[in-house]
Parts: C-alpha cells; structure tokens; sequence
C-alpha cells in the first residue's frame, strides 16, 4: 500500500508536464520579482534619498551621495511633490534664522520660494530692530525681529552668532518649530528652495570648492586651533546650515565652545565659524548634502552642473566673500 502510493507520487513528481509547470512557474516568478524590486527600489531611493540616475552619467562630475550613504540634492534627484506632501503630512514647521536684515531682498525672496507651503517663521536678529523693513507675510508664516546687542569686531560677531542661535533654540525654537535652519543675509532666493533640504542634520557645499579635492579645501591647518583639520570629506559653506531644532542646537554649543576655547587660548580659526563648521561636520556627518544651487556664486565661470539656482550670493558683494553687519569686510583668496 504505501510502496504503491510512492510509486505514484514519484511518477507525479517526474512527469514531464509536472517539471515543465514547475520551470514555467519559477521563471514567471523570477521575473516578476526582477521587475518588482527595481521599481520599488527606484521608488524608495527617490523618495529617501534621490537617485544616483545623474551620477550614472559619465559628463556629469558630481557626486549624488556621500560615502555614508548621505543624500547630495540636485535638481532632478527628486520629486518635489513628494517631499511637500510627506512634511505635510507631518505637521514639519521651520524656523529660519537670519542675523542683520537691512533690505528686503532676503525675506521678499524667501517669501517667494523658501519652504513655500510649510509654516515657516523668520526669526531676524539685529541690533537695529527698527531698520528690519516690515513685510507681509504668507498665511502660516511670521517674522519675529530680536534684538542682539551690537558687536564691532567680525570675529566676535561670527563667535555670538552660534551662541545667539543656542539660546534662541532653547528659550523658545525648540517649543515651536522641529526644523532650524540658519542664513547668512548677503543672499538672495531666486528658485525653489522646498522641503527637500530639509533633513536630521543638512550642510551645504560650497560652490567654489564642490569639485575640488581634499588637499585644496581651506580647512584650518592651524594645530592650535579647536578648528584644525588633517584631512576631510568636503568643504562645507556656512552660509546655510540646519537641521532638527536637537541637532543645530548641538552643532551651535559645540561651535560656539570651540571658538571660546581658541579665544581663550589666543587662537583665531581661518575661518572663523566656517572652520569650526567643517571641523563640527568632519566629526559628526551631516545626515543631507545640499548641492552648490543652494547657494551659488555667479561669478563662476563654469556653470555646466548647475541647471536650477535656488539661492545666489547676493551681487553686490561679488568682490568679497564675507560682508557682515557693521561694514567690514575681509577679501578672500578664493577665485
Ligand atoms: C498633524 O496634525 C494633525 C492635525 O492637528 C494631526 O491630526 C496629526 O496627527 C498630525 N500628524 C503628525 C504626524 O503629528
Ligand atoms: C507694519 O505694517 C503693518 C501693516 O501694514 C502695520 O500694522 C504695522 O504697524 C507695521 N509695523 C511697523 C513696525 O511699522
């Protein structure tokens, strides 16, 4: 009896046609799931962390990721819906903070492309509250002018600017808003500027230095410095610079200590704020990249990667690089 049913379960087993449905079931199978997993595949990547599609493409020479798997945003790696809808949905509100606001063109521009749908405060900081021009602004969005006592010295301005933003963090941001994102004011909105930069931890890649190598990068190379740096990943700008309220509240203590530190010690970074910026980075990565159309320079010449600019360095100031609020100003030796 069971010798018999093994005998037929066998000849089932071995039937052509048996073994013929079972290929063609594997190879349905197999392809189906080939299909499927490159979509999905190329669906997560679009919405967590953009494609490498561009980097695929042998004329383009910038990197889409970074060696921790952090996102580089470009123009094209993402859909813009998308990531509108997503901090929609999750209620994502943004506080940007600004230091000197004299003019308009800074927050008429954010007004017109900065996190358009989000709600967004603007929190300006200056000494001279009643030279903040007064404009209206979007439903759901504010303009908040603290006041800052004044500081003569550039170097003491780049130093209070990180304390500034701690406290501003943590008296009152961190109760409001999950996003910080701070500016330099020399700059001007002039494309889309969304919800994709935002991100844990977001730096930006300076313009001039994006395609360069390690070696020409101007970290501090000066040993006494809390700044200094043998080697790194990027040159990051500090132009732009933001996170969750957690996260640039950690960057401003740890680059405000390091800047007393070096004061204590006599010591001043190459530059300043910038340099205890890429030393902050070095040691703790930032989660987003933002590409060079988030803050470009038009005075460079080569502008083949740059097919959207979304933020300019403001044109009056294109034979310097830093410009702060009481007048002074520092050439650079860039070019
Ligand atoms: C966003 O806000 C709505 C309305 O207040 C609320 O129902 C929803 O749970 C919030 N979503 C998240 C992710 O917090
Ligand atoms: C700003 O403008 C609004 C409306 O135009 C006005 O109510 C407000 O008083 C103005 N504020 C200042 C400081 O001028």
């Amino acid at each position: 009896m069971t010798l018999s049913f093994f005998k037929l379960l066998f000849s089932i087993l071995f039937h052509p046609y048996f073994l013929l449905s079972i290929n063609a079931l594997c190879i349905f199978w197999y392809f189906y799931y080939l299909i499927l997993y490159q979509f999905v595949y190329f669906k997560m990547n679009n919405l967590k962390f953009g494609t490498d599609v561009k980097s695929t493409n042998s004329a383009v020479s910038f990197q889409t990721r970074t060696s921790w798997r952090a996102p580089i945003i470009w123009e094209g790696m993402f859909d813009p819906k998308v990531f509108d809808q997503k901090h929609i949905q999750e209620n994502s509100t943004v506080a940007l903070t600004v230091f000197a606001v004299g003019r308009f063109t800074f927050l008429m521009s954010a007004e017109q492309h900065f996190m358009l749908g989000l709600p967004v405060t603007y929190y300006v900081f200056t000494d001279l509250p009643d030279k903040v021009p007064n404009i209206t602004v979007a439903p759901q969005r504010s303009l908040k002018v603290m006041q800052i006592s004044k500081h003569n010295r550039w170097q003491d301005i780049s130093m209070m600017r990180m304390k500034t933003i701690s406290e501003a963090i943590e008296l009152e941001l961190r109760h409001l808003f999950r996003y910080v994102f701070c500016f330099d004011v020399d700059q001007e909105f002039k494309g889309r500027f969304g919800s994709e930069a935002l991100g844990d931890s977001v730096a930006l890649l300076h313009a001039h230095y994006y395609k360069a190598k390690e070696p020409a990068f101007t970290y501090d190379r000066n040993v006494k410095s809390k700044a200094f740096m043998k080697t790194g990943d990027y040159y990051y700008h500090a132009a732009i610079f933001g996170g969750t309220w957690e996260n640039v509240k950690h960057l401003a203590d740890a680059c405000y200590l390091n800047i007393l530190e070096d004061k204590l010690n006599d010591v001043e970074a190459l530059w300043h704020d910038e340099s205890h910026l890429n030393k902050y980075f070095w040691i703790h990565k930032p989660s987003k990249l933002l590409s060079p159309e988030y803050c470009w320079d038009k005075h460079i010449g080569d502008k083949s990667d740059i097919h959207i600019f979304r933020l300019v360095w403001a044109p009056k100031h294109y034979n310097t690089l830093r410009t702060w609020q009481n007048g002074q100003t520092i050439t650079t030796e860039y070019s």
